[in-house]
């Protein structure tokens, strides 16, 4: 006789996420990681997951993609399966934050960009 397989309980799946054109769905989203989400870790997590998420990848400093210094031109390069490709610029300045879009979006570089303007100072 064939072994039972037992199976697991059904998750009601979150609403899917609309962000522009892309469709994210299930709404799940990995979440920028700094020195963790590059392109190995995205590609395991997509290979493991759903290929309709967003995987968004290590945190990017704008001014270091607006003076193209050549590790994070490296680091903003993402693999041929990946789609939308999901990329996350950090500054607190926004010339550079500005520069750092265009060229991305000028150049194609990117199709999602998450904006960090870092945390609010404490007040305490
Ligand atoms: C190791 C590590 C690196 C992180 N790097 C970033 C980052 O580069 N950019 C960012 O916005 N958040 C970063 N975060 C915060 C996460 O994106 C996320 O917002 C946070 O872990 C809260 O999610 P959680 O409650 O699911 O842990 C980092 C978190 C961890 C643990």
């Amino acid at each position: 006789m064939a072994p039972t397989v037992a199976t697991p309980p059904k998750a009601d799946s979150p609403p899917a996420l609309a962000i522009g054109r892309y469709r994210v769905d299930p709404a799940v989203v990995l979440a920028p990681m700094a020195g963790i989400t590059n392109v190995a870790f995205r590609t395991l997590c997509r290979e493991f997951g759903s290929p309709t998420s967003l995987y968004v990848c290590e945190m990017i400093t704008a001014r270091a993609v607006v003076e193209r210094d050549p590790k994070t031109m490296e680091m903003i390069t993402f693999g041929p399966d990946e789609h939308p490709r999901s990329l996350q610029l950090y500054s607190v300045d926004p010339v550079n934050m500005r520069a750092a879009v265009e060229l991305i979006a000028g150049e194609g570089l990117a199709d999602h960009i998450d904006m960090n303007f870092g945390c609010p100072k404490s007040t305490h």
